[in-house]
């Protein structure tokens, strides 16, 4: 078996970030959304992967490499314009060719092993093996209706969701699916919906299995998504420290990089904070991931993500909830009368309640 991942597409929801950085490489407790999926695939015994790339091939490139350090061989395959999950399919059938293989979306992320999943595949051998998650928010996903165990219909984004079961970036083809996909439209968003390409499969006949999956996942994709998707990875973090701390408190699981020096802060875990970052009367809350290089002064920051080399200097207010690009700079002023100095990005959110 094969994997596909892909790591193509636009990354709207992620501006002004996915201006300069792939969505996919976007990362949760400091690495990269896409390595975990690198991970997944390869613990399920596939050696074989196609990644999917679109304008930001080189970056996806220069992070990834040759696989090697999963113990995968990559291959790229350049998808000219973003024009749909079966699109991609499609554009990957001359590295996939007749084999079964496992299709991942390249800013998804689930924490339960793959391997079960590959091994009913090939041991039951349908059409499609797709993956179903409970969601609060159906409207925004591929939604399938069940009838028993039998999935009957799925539909891309519904307005008026038929269940609460979400598709999962997560799926399992055969070769029918490039008769599948070649067979569809484009839908209203101008894309070949993979969702559509199963329904066909669906509707001719062919094997559709499902599964509900147990531990969770996400889709990272949005901001609030990205946030909870670190939340949840720090829920398993292993403390550490190869740091250097003056006067400082950690409590509950705190991961310190090395070369990094924090003096008179407070750090509640779960919080991850990279390598070289030099922090100084602060206060990390939980659920934060502080990337290398980065400089705190005088600052609280809770529930929030802090890219490579951005400082956050004398901010009276807590930060919360909150997305940092790289080489960021927040700075405040304790001088009247108080002012605010902007060079927002386009697309930039600032709130000030
Ligand atoms: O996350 C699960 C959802 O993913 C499913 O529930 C939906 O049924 C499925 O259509 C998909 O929806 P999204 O709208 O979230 O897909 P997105 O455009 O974010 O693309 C998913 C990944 O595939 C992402 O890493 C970008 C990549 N991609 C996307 C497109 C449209 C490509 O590589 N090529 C493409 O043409």
């Amino acid at each position: 078996m094969k994997a596909l991942i892909l790591a193509g597409g636009k990354g709207t929801r992620l501006r002004p970030i996915t201006f300069s950085m792939a969505k996919q490489l976007v990362p949760v407790a400091n690495k990269p959304v896409l390595f975990y999926g690198l991970e997944a695939v390869a613990e399920a015994g596939i050696r074989e992967v196609g990644i999917i790339v679109g304008d930001t091939a080189a970056e996806i490139q220069h992070a990834v490499g040759d696989g090697s350090r999963w113990g995968v061989q990559a291959t790229y395959i350049p998808q000219p314009e973003p024009l749909g999950l079966a699109h991609a399919v499609l554009t990957a059938e001359p590295f996939l060719q007749d084999e079964p293989f496992l299709m991942y979306l390249g800013d998804n992320l689930i924490t339960s092993s793959l391997k079960p999943l590959v091994e009913a595949f090939e041991q039951r051998q349908p059409n499609a093996l797709i993956l179903l998650a409970e969601v609060p928010n159906p409207q925004e996903f591929g939604v399938a209706e069940l009838q028993g165990e039998r999935v009957v219909r799925l539909i891309e984004k519904p307005k008026h969701p038929p269940s609460n079961l979400a598709l999962v970036g997560v799926y399992l083809f055969d070769k029918h699916i490039f008769e599948a996909a070649r067979a569809i439209k484009p839908s209203w968003r101008g894309e070949l919906e993979i969702t559509d390409a199963i329904q066909y499969l669906i509707d001719k006949g062919y094997a559709v299995e499902s599964q509900q999956i147990t531990g969770w996942w996400k889709d990272t994709g949005s901001l609030d998504a990205l946030l909870e998707a670190n939340r949840l990875v720090l829920e398993d973090l292993k403390p550490s420290n190869e740091g250097v701390l003056e006067a400082t408190q950690l409590h509950g699981r705190v991961s310190i990089g090395a070369g990094s020096v924090l003096k008179r802060c407070t750090v509640r875990g779960p919080a991850i904070i990279g390598a070289n970052c030099y922090l100084e009367d602060c206060y990390i809350g939980s659920f934060t991931a502080i990337g290398d290089g980065v400089r705190l002064v005088e600052c609280e920051i809770e529930y929030s993500i802090v890219l490579e080399g951005s400082s956050v200097e004398n901010i009276e207010t807590r930060i919360e909830g909150s997305l940092l690009g790289k080489n960021v700079s927040v700075r405040g002023g304790a001088k009247r009368p108080r002012t605010l100095r902007l060079m927002l990005g386009d697309s930039s959110l600032v709130e000030m309640p």
